[in-house]
């Protein structure tokens, strides 16, 4: 019992503003991929949601869909294009994506103090057939921190840290649920054993190569193309619904704060 309060005191004492521990020990033990799972049962038809992660960052800039998120990052440019549909297939235009990734050096930004500002976040806005397209470099597996009270679990559990490369996404359109959610690159080494359990094979992608269309035969940057579909946001139940506008506001905000929490 004093050995798992000291384990708990010294996950505490690591986290700190940029760190933490404490969402990083929920995903290594599988606790995150858990709770993900039962409140986020996959509609029909609906992509599936994964984990938000520790390094998500409020704030990332808006940018006109086309552009990149890299900076001047090195790495290999990579497109990501696709659409964002609702039920049966309809496009919803206006939808706002939030992606992040790590670096190629497999740090993100709050990791890192050779990237500056928000590198390699952004937002995007779905045109009006529902189509998003941007730029970045391709993802590599990276270590989560190991270096304090969760390394120590995981080494004596025989496991290794890394995650399969991805590049995460929040997607929100007006009356449907938000998405949170990662695409996994295909064939990388760890996309079987995900130091914390999030990858997933309907979220597993490959490089689309091609050649660029000004007929000089060159090579045109690998794609990814993906399509999502969100989930029609659940209707309030009868008693809400019934109950006069200025009880219901206090309900509202609640639940908007628990959805605030769930995201930090
Ligand atoms: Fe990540």
């Amino acid at each position: 019992m004093e050995d798992r309060i000291e384990f708990l005191t010294a996950v505490g004492h690591i986290t700190d503003d940029k760190r933490q521990e404490f969402i990083l020990l929920s995903d290594t033990l599988g606790v995150s991929a858990m709770v993900d799972l039962v409140r986020h049962r996959r509609p029909e038809h609906g992509t599936d949601s994964s984990l938000l992660g520790p390094f998500y960052r409020n704030g990332a800039p808006e940018q006109p869909l086309g552009a990149s998120i890299a900076g001047d990052t090195p790495g290999e440019t990579v497109v990501l294009r696709g659409q964002v549909t609702g039920a049966h297939g309809r496009p919803l235009a206006d939808a706002l994506l939030d992606v992040w990734q790590a670096a190629p050096n497999g740090k993100y930004d709050i990791q890192d103090e050779h990237q500056t500002g928000m590198n390699l976040r952004g937002r995007f806005r779905t045109g009006v057939d529902g189509r998003y397209e941007f730029r970045s470099v391709k993802p590599k597996s990276y270590p989560v921190p190991d270096d304090g009270p969760v390394g120590v679990l995981l080494r004596a559990q025989g496991r290794h840290p890394y995650r399969p490369a991805h590049i995460h996404f929040i997607i929100t359109a007006d009356g449907y649920e938000p998405l949170i959610t990662a695409l996994y690159i295909a064939g990388d080494s760890y996309i079987e054993s995900d130091a914390v359990f999030g990858a997933k094979q309907s979220l597993t992608v490959g490089y689309h190569k091609s050649r660029a269309a000004n007929g000089k035969g060159e090579r045109a940057p690998d794609a990814i193309e993906f399509d999502f579909t969100l989930a029609a946001a659940a209707a309030q139940p009868p008693s809400q619904r019934l109950r006069p506008a200025r009880t219901a506001r206090p309900a509202a905000r609640a639940r908007q704060s628990r959805r605030r929490r769930h995201a930090i």
